[in-house]
């Protein structure tokens, strides 16, 4: 874990003002009300993710980009990294920041109207979701295959969901979070 934070710079993936406070551990703006996570948080939710090389992700609510660059380096280049984000703009700016980090694994492309995640892709073998539910979202628990992990914060608690081989879920439910919602 440590090595992706050391090789993926979070710098790469904030706006010219904010730049200077990389290395902050608090979310920090990336425009149109969103942040740029804060990194305690990023590697607690990458550390329960368990991300093994060669894995297909999709990360939910790519914003800056940081998270899929990051997930990109733990996949390494025998894996996929899909990031899908709510507002184009973020999806442009997060696809340009991604772009200099040269894992061609990886894109980010915006959502389609209505919506969640990338049922065309599917299934992934790990989602990471960085917004919150207010409920568990079925349409991205479907997307998980078997054997699959998600890492989504829903109603202010990190919940871990896990779908066993035999396709059965289970839900545990760790710390406490504030995140931007899911829309
Ligand atoms: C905390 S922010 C960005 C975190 C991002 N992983 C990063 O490192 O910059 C969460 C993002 O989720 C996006 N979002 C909210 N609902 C979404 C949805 N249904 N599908 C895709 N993205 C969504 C927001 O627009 C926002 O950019």
């Amino acid at each position: 874990m440590s090595a992706a934070f050391a090789a993926v710079h979070r710098e790469a993936f904030l706006t010219d003002t904010e730049r200077r406070y990389a290395g902050k551990d608090r979310p920090l703006p990336i425009g149109h009300g969103q942040t740029n996570s804060q990194p305690t948080t990023v590697r607690n939710m990458l550390t329960l993710l368990d991300v093994q090389s060669g894995d297909r992700v999709l990360d939910v609510g790519s914003g800056s980009g940081w998270t899929t660059a990051l997930l990109g380096h733990l996949t390494g280049s025998g894996g996929r990294v899909y990031g899908v984000e709510l507002v184009p703009d973020l999806a442009e700016w997060g696809s340009r920041n991604l772009a200099t980090q040269g894992m061609t694994w990886t894109s980010i492309q915006p959502a389609d109207d209505g919506v969640l995640g990338l049922p065309e892709h599917a299934p992934f073998d790990r989602i990471l979701v960085s917004a919150e539910a207010r409920r568990l979202p079925e349409a991205l628990v479907d997307q998980l295959g078997r054997g699959g992990r998600m890492v989504i914060p829903v109603f202010g608690r990190l919940s871990v969901v896990d779908r066993d081989v035999d396709g059965s879920v289970n839900v545990r439910r760790v710390g406490h979070y504030a995140f931007v919602p899911l829309r």
